[in-house]
């Protein structure tokens, strides 16, 4: 892999701590990162190397997936890394960066390729991409990256407007987006499922599969984001991009050995499928929905509005539920059930393909039959089962479900960032969303965003520890179908 500078914007924030530095550590470990690797850390706090340093160690020891307590191999992974302060604002900052990165660059003798992570709030990522522009970071002669978290605006026009600033600094190739569902490897294997799995790819259409349902359900509540959360709701933070997504890696076909550019195509094609909403229809196939308080597993908790600094009036969204359509020649017809919450039941990201059921056959003794279920659990454990049918010979030879269950040994389940970093260093986009893909992303949710603004889709309100409002469950049952797994 080539010689890389990783540039770390906001390196000593949370996700930083949580998630970055353990996926380098682990890809450091599984010697997945480049021979030639340096980190900078970057941010406005005055910071030691050595400071910094011990501050990544200690966040291996509170969040790697592996125990990180060789210390010759943590001193190897530590020398990397390095710190200098900045203030997004400030000029002079860039140039000394600028300045650090070269001398880091010789001394090592390093390709100036360069990685720029910005793991910082989204009202940074213009300013910084203007001045790594200005100050001529991103203009030495070997390769440039940029990688951004999401939210990629706030609806669409704010969206189109961040992605056009961003491309007078970075072409669409050199923009990594993260959505870090697109990084979980049980999403990062549904394309294989499908294609290398001939009972699987024979069904995979309107045919066979009677409704689709995908469901993302969260325990905790808003935490302590609610400067963040209270202006965004469920529709922007998972919706609009990691339910969206999820769709997409779904119901994609794809010819053999298909490639990046495929799979992203074919996303594409996807969404410009999606049957569109009517702001005055919006009510119709969307519920949204805000928490109450309520128990979660034997624990008491608040209802949203009075979370800290959230205002009590606040309708803003903490569920959501929606009825899509693809219409295309594979999934005309089929119902796409999408929901995700937080303070739900229990914490589950699932898709569940129900197939339709065969003719029943007169006078067959079939009263406990159950649809053919393939549930793909994506987190936190990850696992595939299937729902069959068959006998009973205790009980008259009556139908009764058969399960099927395949679960992942989490020890060897890499985490997500992994994935998305080792791909980013290796310049392969497939499972970043590309701009296409978030554009029609946003047109789709936006009358949504419309709707809610205007008050035209009722704010029903869920217990904290149930699956949502009951208008959820009714979204399903106009068509002959409920929820699985609500139990
Ligand atoms: C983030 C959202 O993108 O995804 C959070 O901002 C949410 O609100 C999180 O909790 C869920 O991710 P996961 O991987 O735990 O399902």
């Amino acid at each position: 892999m080539e010689a890389t500078t990783f540039v770390l914007f906001g390196a000593t924030g949370d996700l930083a701590k949580r998630k970055i530095y353990p996926a380098l550590y682990n890809l450091f470990v599984d010697q997945k990162l480049p021979q030639s690797f340096s980190v900078i850390g970057l941010g406005r706090r005055e910071l030691s190397d050595q400071t910094f340093q011990a501050n990544v160690e200690q966040s291996l020891h509170m969040f790697s997936r592996r125990e990180a307590n060789d210390p010759d191999v943590m001193k190897k992974f530590l020398r990397a890394f390095r710190y200098s302060v900045l203030d997004v604002g400030r000029k002079e900052d860039y140039q000394k960066l600028l300045k650090l990165i070269e001398q880091q660059e010789e001394e090592q003798r390093m390709e100036p390729n360069r990685m720029f992570y910005l793991s910082v709030g989204p009202e940074f990522f213009e300013p910084i991409t203007a001045n790594i522009h200005e100050s001529g970071l991103g203009s030495a002669y070997g390769w440039k990256r940029l990688v951004i978290e999401k939210p990629f605006g706030h609806d669409l026009q704010s969206a189109r407007d961040l992605n056009h600033n961003l491309g007078k600094v970075f072409t669409e190739d050199e923009i990594f987006r993260v959505d870090h569902y697109l990084g979980k490897p049980m999403v990062q294997k549904l394309e294989v499922l499908q294609q290398s799995n001939p009972v699987l790819q024979a069904l995979w259409n309107n045919r066979y599969i009677a409704n689709v349902q995908i469901t993302a359900n969260e325990i905790v509540g808003v935490e302590e984001r609610a400067g963040y959360y209270d202006h965004v709701g469920a529709v922007r933070d998972m919706f609009q991009n990691h339910m969206l997504q999820l769709l997409m890696m779904l119901t994609i076909h794809l010819p053999n050995n298909s490639t990046s550019e495929n799979i992203r195509y074919k996303k594409k094609l996807v969404m410009e499928s999606l049957e569109k909403l009517q702001k005055e229809d919006v009510s119709s196939y969307v519920v949204r929905g805000q928490y109450e308080a309520g128990t979660i597993q034997g624990q008491s908790v608040v209802g949203y509005t009075s979370e800290p600094n959230i205002a009590a009036a606040s309708s803003n969204d903490t569920f959501i539920a929606a009825k899509l359509q693809i219409d295309d020649y594979f999934w005309r017809g089929v119902p796409f059930y999408i929901r995700t919450g937080k303070r739900m039941k229990d914490k589950s990201t699932r898709l569940v393909i129900e197939f339709k059921e065969p003719l029943k056959q007169p006078g067959a003794n079939d009263d406990n039959k159950t649809p053919n279920l393939l549930v793909i659990e994506i987190g936190p454990h990850e696992g595939i089962s299937l729902q069959l049918n068959t006998r009973d010979p205790l009980n008259k030879g009556k139908f009764k479900p058969m399960h099927i269950d395949f679960h992942e040994n989490r020890d060897h389940v890499p985490e997500a960032y992994e994935n998305l970093i080792r791909d980013a260093l290796h310049g392969d986009p497939t499972f970043f969303a590309h701009w296409d893909e978030v554009e029609l992303s946003w047109q789709w949710v936006q009358p949504i965003l419309d709707a809610y603004k205007e008050n035209l889709v009722p704010l029903h309100h869920y217990a904290a520890g149930s699956y949502g409002p009951a208008e959820s469950d009714e979204l399903l049952e106009q068509d002959g179908y409920h929820w699985w797994f609500d139990d």
